[in-house]
């Protein structure tokens, strides 16, 4: 699909790989309608946009509430007429499997899965009826293979892939012409290991505790390893104009993280896990 005067619709637009791709959508032509939670970063991130000449909207809400997400669209369809591309991107981290509360489970569940089953809900009705635009959910290499430390956003990726994965094969049984990537990329420099800082209220304590972090801390080290967001973005891009369904950023990893998988189900011992093998393409 070219992406020239589509509607592209990006959760989580105002930083990282998010705001990347706002870029790069822009760089290409497209609208732009940015969603996000913080209000301030969302605001700035509109008015550099439009400094640079794109034809952008921001729109504050929550991925996680439904209503939220269903206002994004409605303000898409009023500033631009239709919708093209959602990008279900807004995602957060937190919690290793051992000792982490399920409240904390639940955030993470919330926004990581909730956000890309609301954003597939909404937008999916305008893509069937068209016959034309693009889901790209959000996974992680977290999502191809279980990783020490990171148990509810392995869970919550792990679900993102399936989904996907289910999806491309509904739209393929309906020969409808509407595409959906699944996005696994390793390490992006971005601010993912400061989630916390997104937590609900309720969550303030658990957030400022020491297990919350120092894991925080460690994962910053692996972030600040990884590549570019623009890197991702152009990945993005390249899978909707070319309709491919995965994107892999670090496809060494991915390939071998799936490997490793598939070795360990045929009886060979699990292989120990190496972040730093992640933050390399
Ligand atoms: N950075 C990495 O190493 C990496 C690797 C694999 C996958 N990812 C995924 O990429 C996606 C983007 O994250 P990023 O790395 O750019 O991090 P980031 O923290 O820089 O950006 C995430 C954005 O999502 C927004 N957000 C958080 N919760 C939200 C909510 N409930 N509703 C709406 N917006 C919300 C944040 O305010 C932020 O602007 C996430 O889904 C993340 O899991 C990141």
């Amino acid at each position: 699909m070219d992406l020239q005067n589509k509607t592209t619709v990006i959760t989580g637009g105002a930083s990282g790989i998010g705001l990347a791709t706002a870029y790069k959508f822009a760089s290409l032509g497209a609208n732009l309608v940015l969603g996000d939670i913080e209000e301030g970063p969302l605001q700035e991130a509109v008015s550099r946009l439009r400094d640079t000449g794109a034809k952008v909207i921001g729109v504050t809400g929550d991925v996680s509430k439904e209503d939220d997400v269903l206002a994004l669209r409605d303000a898409a369809l009023d500033e631009f007429g239709g919708a093209h591309v959602i990008f279900n991107n807004a995602g957060v981290g937190a919690g290793p499997t051992i000792g982490t509360p399920k409240k904390v489970w639940d955030w993470v569940m919330s926004v990581n899965v909730d956000g890309v089953v609301n954003g597939i809900n909404a937008f999916m009705p305008i893509f069937l009826e068209q016959n034309e635009g693009h889901v790209v959910n959000t996974g992680s290499l977290a999502g191809l293979g279980g990783v020490p430390g990171m148990g509810a956003y392995c869970a919550s990726k792990f679900a993102v892939v399936g989904i996907s994965e289910s999806l491309y094969h509904e739209l393929a049984m309906r020969e409808s012409a509407v595409g959906v990537s699944a996005l696994c990329p390793g390490f992006v420099k971005t601010r993912i290991h400061e989630s916390t800082r997104n937590m609900p209220s309720g969550l303030r304590s658990y957030a400022e505790s020491p297990e919350a972090q120092l894991l925080g801390d460690m994962s910053a080290s692996v972030v600040k390893a990884g590549i570019e967001p623009e890197v991702v973005a152009d990945a993005i891009a390249d899978a909707i104009i070319n309709k491919k369904f995965w994107i892999l950023t670090h496809e060494r990893a991915a390939l071998r993280t799936t490997e490793q998988r598939l070795e360990w189900m045929r009886g060979a011992g699990p292989t120990r896990i190496n972040l730093d093998g992640a933050t390399k393409p």
